[in-house]
């Protein structure tokens, strides 16, 4: 994932904004990236990438999980959308959890 690259597709927040506040105000929490224009609010898809960024801001380590391309995170969250809506149609099961978002991308720990 690139500086531009958007990280909250809902309200359009990239990466380069959300490190930059980061910089700035210095949050304590991760959840208070919500103050960068609403980043991790929406359909919460991008919360644990918001989490992810926020570690790091503040270890300043760069052994990590590999961060998704700009294009595994869209496609994610289309299917993160999709899942989501079906599970939540009167039907579902409650076998039939949305996977989370590291598990769509299919990223593993390095050992
Ligand atoms: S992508 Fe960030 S809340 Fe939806």
């Amino acid at each position: 994932m690139e500086l531009d690259d958007e990280v909250c597709l809902c309200f359009h927040v990239s990466k380069r904004k959300l490190v930059q506040f980061m910089r700035v105000q210095k949050p304590r929490r991760a959840t208070q990236l919500s103050l960068c224009s609403g980043a991790g609010t929406g359909c919460g898809w991008c919360v644990k990438i918001l989490q992810r960024l926020f570690d790091q801001g503040q270890t300043g380590d760069d052994d990590r999980l590999p961060e998704p391309t700009s294009e595994e995170h869209r496609s994610g969250r289309a299917r993160y959308l999709e899942t989501r809506d079906r599970s939540a149609a009167p039907a579902a099961s409650p076998q039939d959890d949305p996977p989370t978002p590291e598990d769509s991308y299919g990223h593993s720990r390095p050992h």
